[in-house]
């Protein structure tokens, strides 16, 4: 059963806008209905502020227990009432949760709740943040298509686009000024399907200038593509500023915790893909695989990005998340605008004490008056530049070592957004497969160490750091 039966149920409020939408009688509605309220401009959760939704959306006391926490489905399967009713389900004439692969109604609690909370029309839970990159990129490239990215992202995307995605026959340019608008469109291509950038870029800490890039992005024709996970929809939410497509690993702050890996896909329902039909065939065109289906004339431009990565992408791929890893990951996001909160309050303590550090030869930090993209971090990010940072001490790549190495709170380790603070050297970890040059165009420079500060006390945050520059400059 799903978490619902109440007013505002999802299969309800589907019927209700396919009959606005006028989509053919009733024949699809079973994949609408699986998902989240997929028109939040008329879900009334919108109309309540963010620190309500992050509690509640998508959400509804359990129909059968009455329990108030979103139960964990922990279940493969769901049971048919009768062979018509699976009949129904597969034919699509019936919404329905039919295997776990596809749908699962904790992870539908999920899914309704982070497209609530970055203002989407759906989204896409998937096994990880990656998962959710390579989704986002096959959704509507091919072998033979072509992607535009900055450099400036983390390693593990770059390594993606740049090897994984090239065997597949995607081609991506790089363009290292991601805030120059003119790079984008200058890369652009008949062929090319997307703009791809990070909102606050790991481990650079730059921000992205999302409305000239979205601007270019919808002159040629392909949507803008961003990873919103260092930023969170709490810091950034970029479908308000253009970008049509958010992708999140939940691995981080959304979830919390350091407790389980997940990602997300957020559709802004906003790209116009019908009137992009030659670029967008795998959206426009019926789908052999799916009887036919149109996409985009089926489910409306507002729907069908995240409905196609489910029923296609997640159907034959199958990187779904685990019930119980939406479960943690939900728990998370019910106090992320508070944890947040204070995780940009000891950043920004952190990057002041490190920047009258005599022993600190630079700071990336876009909260500090300092910082290049300052004036960007006021602009799309009011509430504060996120809680990652990274520096360089004099002494460079020896000395940063050493400082990894005699931190006593801080976790050397490679995750971000966790309570706990956390230090790692991108050179030699995160990013190690990338070349020098390729590292430098990131805003990598060898001796760079990367904090991201958890929700310790700031005065022992800063405390350890302190017995550690003592130690490595002895
Ligand atoms: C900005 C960013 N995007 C995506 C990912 C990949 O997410 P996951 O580790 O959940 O696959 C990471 C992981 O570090 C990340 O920092």
């Amino acid at each position: 059963m799903s978490p619902c039966c109440h007013a505002h149920h999802p299969v309800a409020a589907a019927r209700d806008r396919a009959r606005r939408r006028r989509l053919p009688a009733g024949r699809y509605l079973g994949i609408l209905a699986s998902q989240p309220p997929s028109d939040v401009q008329e879900h009334p959760s919108m109309t309540q502020h963010f620190e309500t939704r992050q509690i509640h959306a998508g959400a509804a006391p359990d129909p059968t227990t009455n329990a108030v926490v979103t139960p964990i489905y922990q279940t493969t399967s769901f049971v048919f009432d009768s062979a018509q009713h699976a009949a129904d389900l597969f034919s699509l004439a019936q919404p329905g949760n039919i295997y776990t692969r596809i749908t699962n109604p904790t992870t539908a609690v999920l899914e309704a709740r982070l497209a609530s909370l970055e203002g989407g029309s759906g989204a896409l839970a998937l096994a990880s943040g990656q998962s959710a990159e390579t989704f986002a990129v096959l959704n509507i490239a091919g072998a033979g298509d072509h992607i535009v990215s900055s450099t400036s992202i983390y390693g593990g995307t770059y390594n993606l686009f740049k090897y994984t995605l090239a065997k597949l026959g995607i081609e991506t340019t790089f363009i290292e000024d991601q805030n120059d608008p003119e790079a984008w469109r200058a890369a652009a291509r008949p062929n090319t399907k997307l703009f791809f950038a990070e909102t606050i870029g790991n481990p650079a800490v730059n921000i992205l200038d999302i409305e000239p890039v979205a601007a270019v992005a919808h002159d040629v024709g392909v949507p803008l593509v961003v990873d919103n996970t260092v930023a969170t929809p709490y810091l950034i939410r970029p479908i308000e500023h253009g970008a049509d497509i958010v992708v999140h690993s939940a691995t981080k702050y959304l979830g919390g915790h350091g407790a389980v890996v997940g990602g997300v896909i957020v559709d802004g329902g906003t790209f116009p893909w019908s009137q992009h039909v030659d670029r967008f065939p795998g959206l426009t065109e019926p789908d052999p695989s799916y009887d036919g289906l149109s996409y985009t004339t089926a489910l409306g431009d507002a729907n069908a990005f995240h409905l196609k990565a489910r029923v296609q992408l997640l159907r034959d791929i199958g990187p779904s998340i685990a019930p119980a890893s939406a479960w943690q990951i939900l728990q998370g996001v019910e106090t992320l605008s508070l944890r947040v909160e204070r995780h940009v309050q000891n950043a920004k303590r952190v990057a002041e004490w490190l920047e009258s550090n005599e022993r600190v030869a630079s700071v990336n930090y876009a909260g500090l008056p300092s910082s290049p993209w300052h004036e960007l971090a006021n602009h799309y990010a009011p509430l504060g530049a996120g809680a990652i940072l990274s520096f360089e001490l004099k002494g460079g790549v020896d000395a940063g070592r050493r400082l990894i190495e005699s931190v006593a709170l801080f976790s050397h380790l490679v995750n971000i957004g966790d309570v706990r603070s956390l230090i790692s050297h991108p050179a030699s970890t995160t990013h190690s497969q990338l070349t020098p040059e390729q590292l430098l165009s990131g805003g990598i420079t060898p001796g760079l160490v990367r904090l991201s500060i958890g929700l310790e006390h700031v005065d022992d945050i800063i405390g350890d750091l302190d017995q550690a520059f003592a130690k490595v400059f002895a």
